[in-house]
């Protein structure tokens, strides 16, 4: 199984942006920690860090028929992307949509996902483990549903 890691704007500041809010942990250390579980699961990952949301819409288009799986955190676009949305729709691959933060304990405007409707689910507030566990269920669920 190969996966599709899709990490968005701002994310390449972790460690430096707002540690009090998304955690000590280097966008580096959230990959190695990833590698490492994705080992464990026997998949292959393909990891992307853009703060361009037409790069990430040309990602999600290039794992058509390539990729099983995506786990993406879509950063602040997750509250305002109907493209990226539309593209998760379009190219129908499995998506599990991740957070550093728990969503629902911030501000309103992080209340509203565009991709949650188009995710298998969603996985907020857990730091960097919101990533290993989101991979987690995504193998999972991946498994179970192919042959
Ligand atoms: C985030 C939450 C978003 O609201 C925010 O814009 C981010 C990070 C998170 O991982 O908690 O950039 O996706």
């Amino acid at each position: 199984l190969t996966i599709l890691v899709l990490h968005g704007p701002n994310l390449n500041l972790l460690g430096q942006r707002e540690p009090e809010v998304y955690g000590k942990q280097t966008l580096d250390d959230v990959n190695q920690q990833l590698h490492r579980e994705a080992k464990q699961l026997l998949v292959t990952l393909e990891v992307l860090q853009s703060n361009h949301e037409g790069d990430l819409v040309e990602a999600i288009h290039s794992a058509w028929n390539r990729c099983h799986g995506l786990l993406i955190n879509p950063g602040a676009y997750t509250h305002t992307s109907v493209a990226i949305r539309d593209a998760i729709a379009g190219v129908g691959i499995p998506t599990v949509e991740v957070h550093l933060s728990n969503l629902y304990r911030r501000e309103a405007f992080r209340q509203h996902s565009y991709i949650a409707p188009v995710a298998i689910g969603q996985i907020s507030g857990f730091g960097a483990d919101s990533y290993r566990l989101g991979l987690q269920a995504l193998a999972a669920h991946l498994r179970h549903s192919t042959p």
